[in-house]
Parts: C-alpha cells; sequence; structure tokens
C-alpha cells in the first residue's frame, strides 16, 4: 500500500500567520491528510519553521532582539495557531534544531563534489554607511522587470520576477535609505542550468494542474547559475574552510527542512532511521503543498538541489499549490492594520466555522478572499441552517418517537431509494474530490448532503407519519435513512470540521473516535445497536451586529497609523467576490469615450486637482480630475485619454465637471492609460 508523506511549506517564523496562510498551504494539506488517514494509508504529515534567511534577521534587529529570541517567539506563535487550527501535523520542527545542520551541509558538499557548485568572485551590494555587504531584503529598488519602486533585493513582490540584488535599478538600503555600490566578494553558485535535461523529462511526467507545469516548464529554459550562499552569521554556515562569515542561502537550506523535521521526528520516537522509510522509498507518494508564490522552489530548484546530491530522496509526485487568499479584498497586511485580530476571533467563533469557511472558499484555481459577511452566511446558512439543523431535527424527532432502539429500516419505496442513491453518490464523490485535495468541492458536497436530506425529512414529514399508527414502519424507514445520512456526513465532512464530525459520530452513539475507522466501512456499513445521545449545539448563530462590529474593527484598524518602516506596499489585488460582479449589461451602461486633452491647467488652492478642456470628438467638455501630483498640465495637451462620459455632471472647487479621466492607481503611484491611434470621440468597450 503507498505511503502518503504530505508536506505544507514551512512558515517563515517571523511574525504570526493570517488565514491567507492557511487556505494556501496549510488547511488543504490537513484536509487531504485526514482524508488519507481514513483511506487507511500510512500518512506522514510533516512541517516546520523555516527560520534562517535576512528577512529574519532584520526584523529582529528592527524589534531589538536576537535572531534566536526571534524565531522562538514566532516559532511558538505559529505553532500555537495551527494547533488552534486543528491541523494535524505529526510533527512540527524548525530549521534551527540542531540536526538540520548535518543533512544541509551534506547536500551542499555532495553537490560540490558532484560539480554542480562553483565559486565565483562577484559583485554585491556594499553599504559604505553601513560598514557590510547588503543581501536581498536589506536591499530596496526599481524593479528590472516592471519597474515597481519599492522591489525587494531577491524578487519583486509585484510581478513575481526574481532576479540578484545588483540586478535591481538604484538599489538603496532598506533600513537607512542609503545608496548602495556594487563591491567584489566571493560566494557560491547553484549550476541550474546543468539540471536542465534532467528536469524537462522529469517534469513532463508529471500530471499537475496546468498553469503549474507551464510555469515550471518556462522557468526550467531560463536557468542559470545562482547564488545559494550569503555573507551573514544567520543561517547553516558553507562547510568549507575558505567560507568565513558566508551562510547558505535560506531557500538554499529551507526545502531540505522537510527532510531533516522528518528526521526530527524519527529520533523523537526513538527509530533514528525511521526517516528513510519515508524519504528513501518508492512506495512513498511525496505530496507538498504551498501557495504559487513558492512553485518555483518546489517544482525546480529543490528537485534539481536533490537530484545533484548522493543520497536517494524522494522527488515531489503531487505539487498542490495554491492562489492567494485575500481579506475583503486586499491583501491580509499586518502592517496595514489590514488583518483579524485571532486571538479575539478564537475567543467569539469556532475553529470548524473558520476551517469550513475558508474551504468552501478556497483559492485553488484562482484568488479568494474571506469577507465577514461570507463567513456569517457560511456559518448561519450552511453549517447551523443545513448541516447543524439536520442533526438536530433528526435526532430530537428520533429519540422521541424510539428511545429504546434505533428505527429499523423497512420496505423501501421510489423515493427512498433514490434518497439512498443520491446519499451514497455523493460519499463516492467527496472521496473524489478529497483525494484531488479539492476542498472547496469537497465542502460543497458536505452542504449538498445536509441539504439533500433536510428536502428528504421535510417530503417525508415525519411529524405526519408519527400521528398515524399505521404509518409506524414507514417512519421508521425514513429515521433509519436520515440517520444513515448523518452517519455519511459526518463521514465526509471529518476532513475538513473534525471537531464537530467526532461530535455528530459520538451523538450517533459510537465510543471510538471516527477516525479509528475506515472511509469505506463507515460508508458502507449501516447503523446497528447504538445508542443515539441528546443532541448538543453544534454551531452557533453569528448575529448580524457582530458581523458590523468586525467590519467596523477592521476598517479602523486600518486607519490607524502603523510603524511605516515595515511597511511594504504590496499590490492590492482587485476582488473576485460575487458581490462585486456586474452584467455585461451594467458595463454597457458605462459610456466610455476617447478624449482629447486640448487643455490643461492648474486649480488654484486646490492640492490635487486639474482643469482639462476634453475635445470627446465634436463637443469640448469641462473636466476636473485629481492628478495634479502626478501630471504637469502641459504634459498632458495633446494626449488622447479614456473618459466616462456619462457621468452625473457635477461642480468641484465651483468649477463644471462633465466626465471623469480613468487611471490606475496603487495608491502611491497614478498613471493615466494614453491612446495612441483612435480618434477622439470613438467609443471604448
Ligand atoms: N518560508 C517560505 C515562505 O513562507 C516557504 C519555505 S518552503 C520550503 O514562503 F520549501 F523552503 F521549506
Ligand atoms: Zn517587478
Amino acid at each position: 500500500m503507498k505511503k502518503i508523506l504530505i508536506t505544507s511549506a514551512l512558515p517563515y517564523a517571523n511574525g504570526p500567520l493570517h488565514f491567507g496562510h492557511i487556505a494556501g498551504a496549510y488547511l488543504p494539506a490537513d484536509c487531504y491528510a485526514r482524508f488519507q488517514r481514513l483511506q487507511g494509508h500510512p500518512v506522514l504529515f510533516i512541517c516546520g519553521s523555516d527560520e534562517h534567511g535576512v528577512a529574519i534577521t532584520m526584523t529582529a534587529e528592527m524589534q531589538g532582539s536576537t535572531p534566536k529570541e526571534h524565531v522562538d517567539k514566532y516559532h511558538k506563535v505559529i505553532s500555537d495557531f495551527f494547533n488552534k487550527l486543528d491541523i494535524s501535523f505529526d510533527h512540527y520542527s524548525r530549521t534551527t534544531w540542531p540536526g538540520h545542520v548535518e543533512p544541509v551541509q551534506k547536500y551542499f558538499k555532495d553537490l560540490v563534489a558532484n560539480n554542480y557548485i562553483e565559486k565565483k568572485e562577484t559583485l554585491q551590494l556594499y553599504s559604505e554607511k553601513e560598514n557590510k555587504f547588503l543581501a536581498d531584503r536589506y536591499v530596496v529598488g526599481t524593479c528590472p522587470k516592471c519597474g515597481y519602486d519599492q522591489a525587494r533585493g531577491d524578487e519583486c513582490q509585484k510581478c513575481g520576477a526574481s532576479y540578484e540584488a545588483t540586478d535591481l535599478i538604484s538599489p538603496k538600503s532598506k533600513q537607512t535609505g542609503s545608496a548602495l555600490t556594487s563591491k567584489p566578494t566571493t560566494h557560491w553558485f547553484l549550476m541550474l542550468d546543468k539540471f536542465k535535461e534532467p528536469l524537462e523529462k522529469w517534469i513532463s511526467q508529471k500530471n499537475w494542474k496546468p498553469n503549474v507545469t507551464q510555469f515550471a516548464k518556462q522557468y526550467i529554459k531560463e536557468l542559470h547559475p545562482r547564488a545559494i550562499t550569503r555573507d551573514s552569521k544567520w543561517g547553516v554556515p558553507v562547510p568549507l574552510p575558505d567560507a568565513d562569515g558566508k551562510v547558505l542561502y535560506v531557500w538554499f537550506d529551507a526545502p531540505i527542512g522537510y527532510v531533516s523535521a522528518t528526521m526530527d521526528w524519527a529520533q523523537k520516537k526513538g527509530d533514528k532511521e525511521a526517516w528513510r522509510k519515508w524519504w528513501s522509498d518508492d512506495e512513498t507518494h511525496l505530496v507538498q503543498f504551498m501557495g504559487k508564490d513558492n512553485i518555483p522552489f518546489h517544482a525546480v530548484i529543490f528537485p534539481a538541489m536533490t537530484m545533484g546530491q548522493n543520497e536517494k530522496l524522494k522527488l515531489v509526485d503531487e505539487l498542490a499549490a495554491n492562489e492567494f487568499y485575500n481579506l475583503e479584498g486586499r491583501r491580509f497586511s499586518k502592517s496595514d492594520g489590514w488583518t483579524i485580530d485571532l486571538e479575539g476571533f478564537f475567543k467569539k467563533y469556532s475553529t470548524d466555522q473558520i476551517r469550513y469557511t475558508i474551504a468552501a472558499n478556497a483559492p485553488e484555481t484562482s484568488d479568494s478572499e474571506f469577507t465577514w459577511k461570507d463567513f456569517q452566511s457560511r456559518c448561519n446558512a450552511e453549517l447551523l441552517g443545513k448541516y447543524g439543523n439536520f442533526v438536530n431535527r433528526t435526532l430530537v424527532f428520533t429519540r422521541r418517537y424510539f428511545p429504546d432502539a434505533l428505527p429499523q429500516l423497512g420496505q423501501l419505496n421510489a423515493d427512498d431509494e433514490a434518497f439512498v442513491k443520491q446519499m451514497h453518490e455523493i460519499v463516492d464523490q467527496a472521496k473524489e474530490a478529497f483525494s484531488q485535495f479539492k476542498v472547496r468541492m469537497g465542502a460543497k458536497l458536505i452542504m449538498d448532503l445536509a441539504s439533500l436530506g433536510n428536502v428528504y425529512f421535510d417530503n417525508k414529514k415525519p411529524w405526519a407519519l408519527a400521528k398515524d399508527p399505521a404509518m409506524v414502519n414507514e417512519l421508521q424507514t425514513v429515521l433509519a435513512l436520515c440517520l444513515e445520512c448523518i452517519k455519511c456526513l459526518a463521514l465526509i465532512s471529518y476532513p475538513v470540521i473534525p471537531d464537530t464530525s467526532q461530535k455528530v459520530w459520538n451523538l450517533l452513539g459510537f465510543d471510538k473516535p471516527l477516525n479509528q475507522f475506515k472511509w469505506d466501512d463507515i460508508a458502507k456499513t449501516p447503523l446497528k445497536d447504538q445508542h443515539l445521545q441528546e443532541p448538543v449545539l453544534l454551531f452557533r448563530k453569528i448575529e448580524n451586529e457582530e458581523i458590523e462590529n468586525e467590519i467596523q474593527a477592521l476598517k479602523s484598524g486600518s486607519l490607524k497609523e502603523s510603524d511605516t518602516s515595515l511597511k511594504q506596499s504590496d499590490p492590492k489585488p482587485v476582488s473576485n467576490a460575487p458581490s462585486s460582479q456586474v452584467t455585461f449589461d451594467e458595463v454597457q451602461k458605462i459610456e466610455l469615450v476617447v478624449g482629447k486633452i486640448v487643455d490643461a491647467v492648474d486649480v488654484p488652492k486646490s492640492k490635487k486637482l486639474l482643469h482639462l478642456q476634453v475635445d470627446m470628438g465634436g463637443s469640448v467638455r469641462s473636466i476636473v480630475s485629481g492628478i495634479k501630483d502626478h501630471y504637469q498640465p502641459q504634459d498632458l495637451i495633446g494626449k488622447k485619454v479614456i473618459v466616462v462620459a456619462n457621468l452625473k455632471p457635477a461642480k468641484l472647487m465651483n468649477i463644471p465637471s462633465e466626465g471623469m479621466i480613468l487611471a490606475g492607481s496603487d495608491g502611491k503611484m497614478l498613471e493615466i492609460p494614453f491612446l495612441q491611434n483612435i480618434a477622439e470621440g470613438s467609443r471604448i468597450s
């Protein structure tokens, strides 16, 4: 039987996590692990804190602590968070545990011995003022690819490009703002280009999501040697005599953390070599979960590193990469106050409420988001209104009419047969969904099953059957089937809402925990002798007022002054929540027209406004536009822009404004799209 080794991306111990992280790499992995355990597969679910790297030394410095104190603190914060969320890791390790060093250094030495690593003198960014080399995140500058002016030293958080810090345009020290110069220093480079062929061959056999495979293939084409060492004291030391003051790049040591975390697990259970049964065995199926920003390292770089060293180790089989999960239309951001206070959250709401909400809306194929309104409706309309309600009404009713023994199944009529059939179809679909880590589908099927049960219950009107002694057999059949449905509900909801599922299991009168049974056995074995328990409240109703308060708290939190030294103005993706969708007809209502700016003047006494005259292809309109910070009036004259032509006219600073100019903005920059060839007066659609 296949053994399943599951990993979730090792989170940086550099601050608390939020639900955005959970939605990508942890909850889906946990649902998968729980599901595969129920299938009877040996499962090992491994994770740990990623504790090296310059992002960590830098935050530690800014917070006035040592890197060690810093990671100790957040390692605990993060593991507590995972516990709160019932993430069922078999082991949660950390890359500062002493046993991590040896396998990392061995990887490096093997790669050197096999001629995959070269030593080169290169230029690195140096701060004369601070008298040291600055790596990666100590540096900001303009992205060589997209021009974003707050790009980090190793990768651009706006366009995702990765590069060497020396490729940045006008690099500066992140901490002091001082300009940097390039100075020679020695570093070791992994010759990734040597792995192109084996990687291409290996990846062509994979059946990953098309966008993952596509991305990886493109990435492989562009592989080139990459520096894997840094000038720093924090990290795994480069195991060579001439490498004082050099450590391995965090992205070199972190993925080896999956292996070392398994070694840690093995040692702790007193069987030092047990890790090999997972990592060095062809019977192992390795499934790795991560956010989409981690794809290159898992799909290409770590596999290349593993191919180039001497230990027999598994390469990733399934790569489950998820998109981003936002908060009310924006990226979660602690420094912007755009976040959820987790301590408060868990005082008010339950783990299963948030697990279900995230699963139901998981960012599997596109970015998705947490909204408080959605949370409320998932909790009230679905968990409470469908799931909780069905369990409760069935149990209350059955206990009232059959207090001593379970109602017995009699003759099934066509409705009953159809109900049984649909019920088992949903169970099979759920099995299929979870085996492909489609938690969103899994969550949907849970509610489909609860609805199915409710509809059947409503149609059968057991309260009416109970009045007629001649119908007692029918009544028994209806309730027996509803209980069967509850059993299936407990089963298929276990991966997503394990706590509730276990409660329901207990209500059905089982003593042994659900996870000591197997999926197929539960699905196929009818309920027999157990004694139904008195129903308990499974989910609490969330009041409108509570949700209003949460939304208020979010909005006011985001307005608070925050520590700007920590602030990164991440691009804010556009929400794709259903509530923000418009129909084609609604879009058509907005009249967008090409206009040519024929005059532009300053609006006196206004900080932001310019007064434009815009030729709309016949008539000239007066338009007041808040773009003074970004454009000089004279530079606009003669330019063709996009105008919302049917905007209700208004007066700004007493000047009539008869339209609006479209522009893009990220809160800092503002950019007007200019048209080249289309004549003024043309419609944009
Ligand atoms: N710490 C990284 C992040 O949070 C992920 C590391 S995954 C590993 O993006 F493969 F390196 F372990
Ligand atoms: Zn960029």
